[in-house]
């Protein structure tokens, strides 16, 4: 099976990904696309020899060349982590039920447009929760909206500020986006 995964930006979960299936014989991630070319996320795919590819707003939204480029690698799985940019429809049609994303938060409170990063966790924060966590979910044509595959939780104690609350998701991230990948490609070969 083989994954293409989107990044925006620094790409730790990418990594944690690529090095979970790095030396798996049926699991590979065979390509990582940005729409930054200065995005470090590129830096970690070179070092592991994994192609990248950097589009533009207009190859993206005017044409279908990222899906023809998905469709020659044979991809199984599109992965979103931390890509920016809202996924066009055409991209959707051709993979149904076939992307993913992660977002750092319990969804569907402190989704959607502009909730992002560090402004998911202050919002979490502001509002006071007793609780934040991480939440994976299929990508639809909204914004953090489609169905969830995967929740899980963590406390935000006393005195937490916003690096705490961040680096107790990105802990969790680590850790479960990669499995969680595992599970979906192993039921879909079935
Ligand atoms: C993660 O927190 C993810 O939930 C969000 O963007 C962040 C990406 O971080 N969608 P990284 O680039 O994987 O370090």
């Amino acid at each position: 099976k083989r994954i293409a995964i989107f990044a925006s930006g620094s790409g730790s979960n990418a990594q944690k990904i690529i090095e979970y299936f790095h030396k798996n014989q049926e699991i590979e991630v065979s390509i990582v696309l940005s729409n930054r070319p200065d995005a470090y996320v590129l830096q970690r795919a070179d070092n592991f020899e994994i192609p990248t590819h950097v589009f533009d707003r207009e190859e993206f939204y005017q044409t279908n060349e990222v899906v023809k480029l998905l469709q020659s690698l044979n991809i199984d799985l599109v992965v979103l982590a931390g890509f920016l940019w809202l996924v066009p429809s055409n991209l959707i049609e051709a993979y149904p039920n076939k992307i993913i994303n992660i977002h750092p938060a319990i969804l569907p409170k402190f989704g959607g447009k502009g909730m992002y990063g560090m402004k998911v966790h202050k919002a979490v924060l502001e509002a006071g929760e007793a609780e934040s966590g991480i939440t994976i979910h299929f990508v639809n044509e909204h914004f953090d909206e489609g169905e969830i595959i995967h929740q899980s939780k963590y406390k935000i104690d006393n005195g937490d500020d916003i690096d705490m609350i961040a680096y107790k998701g990105q802990q969790l991230e680590h850790h479960y986006y990669p499995k969680v990948i595992e599970n979906l490609l192993k039921k879909m070969s079935k």
